[in-house]
């Protein structure tokens, strides 16, 4: 039980150092960092811990096979020579995910078929029967990653995305990924003693991730299946000792946690993704628009993602977005305002001073996160600058 094993969790692009800090403080071992990637060694405590409590990992993987290939056949004899009958019988369900990037692999749908086609030809010339493809909800999902004619064979520990919690069954249009949302508020390095306030809250997920970092409630505590559950080897006293020792360590919140938005639709949404992530306690969902919002005074902070403005003409967007600014710099006293955005055009019409400026990445899509700070007395100077 305490043999450690190597491990990679995946993110985001520029969460890569968020996730390491995530990692060390769970227990993870010779920690080192890729693009979009953690590696490090762990036990199956560790793995666990890293489905329960990794913030801003998307999966968890177990690499168990390294190898060279320089054709689609050595390929093939490499994933059937795998004693996948250690793993699976002709009854289980399988789903395979394929990330490449090599010139004698150029199409990931492609490899992931042939790797299919090694191993159930395995199984059924072991057993006379094949196991099928299941692609939502497989017993064993594999990860094939190629760069070149390297190969490297992973289980998914995490089974589906870990960006899927529970809580969020509704959203509104355009939402942040949950281990995004989540990312951005550790970033802000906010320690739940001082107000929060998304002021265009969408579905809720930016105050819901943030109060369940406050209150040290893991982002997967309520999610009911991960990929090790149906492994053979699972643990199910270890993965209780766990959960139980989460639960312990949960913690109680002075200050509540504000979303506001302007479409009622959206306030309803939230509310009800707050009542399933059982935060009803901690975070107030109100109706409001950011224009005519109404004084607050800090110390706080405010992360939030303004639209981005696809359906807006540019000038409007432009023009919203100088709204914005003039509405935090007048209606929120000392606090500090992070604004995530796609649209870094529309940023520049913001109008504040940004006191920091991180390039981050949603998928290929690249995005900017700014934090300005919002002082007392200091509109005037804003205006000048
Ligand atoms: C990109 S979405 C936010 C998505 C959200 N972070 C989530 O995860 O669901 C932008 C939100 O801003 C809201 N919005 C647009 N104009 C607004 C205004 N003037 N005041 C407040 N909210 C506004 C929209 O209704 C929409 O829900």
């Amino acid at each position: 039980m305490n043999q450690s094993f190597k491990i990679t969790a995946k993110t985001l692009g520029g969460f890569e150092e968020t996730l390491a800090d995530e990692i060390k403080r769970i227990g993870g071992s010779n920690i080192s960092i890729g693009t979009r990637s953690v590696f490090y060694s762990g036990s199956k405590e560790v793995l666990y811990k890293s489905n329960l409590h990794l913030r801003t990992a998307i999966r968890v993987l177990v690499p168990f096979k390294d190898f060279t290939a320089k054709n689609e056949k050595e390929f093939y004899k490499n994933i059937y020579d795998v004693k996948w009958e250690n793993f699976i019988t002709h009854k289980n369900t399988i789903a395979l995910d394929s990330a490449v990037n090599s010139n004698i692999f150029r199409h990931s749908k492609f490899v992931a078929q042939l790797a299919k086609d090694a191993i159930v030809d395995r199984i059924r010339n072991l057993e006379g029967k094949r196991p099928s493809v299941d692609l939502d909800n497989p017993d064993l999902r594999i990860n094939i990653h190629i760069k070149e004619n390297h190969c490297t064979l992973s289980l998914d520990s995490s089974g589906d995305s870990l960006h899927k919690r529970g809580y969020r069954i509704e959203k509104v249009e355009a939402p942040l990924s949950e281990v995004l949302a989540a990312g951005l508020v550790l970033l802000t390095g906010w320690n739940g003693e001082t107000k929060f306030i998304d002021p265009m809250c969408g579905s809720g997920t930016v105050p819901i991730e943030a109060c369940l970092i406050a209150r040290n409630i893991p982002p997967n505590y309520y999610r009911e299946n991960f990929g090790f559950q149906k492994w053979k080897d699972y643990d199910a006293k270890l993965w209780h000792q766990i959960k139980n020792e989460a639960k312990e360590n949960f913690k109680d919140l002075s200050i509540k946690i504000i979303g506001t938005d302007i479409s009622l639709e959206a306030v309803e949404i939230a509310r009800r993704n707050v009542e399933r992530a059982k935060l009803d306690e901690n975070i107030i969902i109100k109706k409001e628009s950011i224009t005519e919002a109404e004084l607050k005074t800090g110390p706080g902070i405010v992360v939030t993602n303004p639209p981005y403005g696809e359906r807006l003409k540019k000038e409007n967007i432009e023009e919203f977005y100088k709204k914005l600014g003039d509405s935090f710099k007048q209606n929120f006293k000392n606090f500090d305002v992070w604004i995530f955005s796609y649209n870094k055009n529309a940023l520049k019409h913001f109008g504040l001073r940004t006191s920091k400026r991180l390039t981050l990445f949603n998928g290929p899509l690249e995005c900017k996160y700014h934090k300005y700070s919002i002082y007392e007395g200091s509109k005037k100077q804003f205006r000048e600058e």
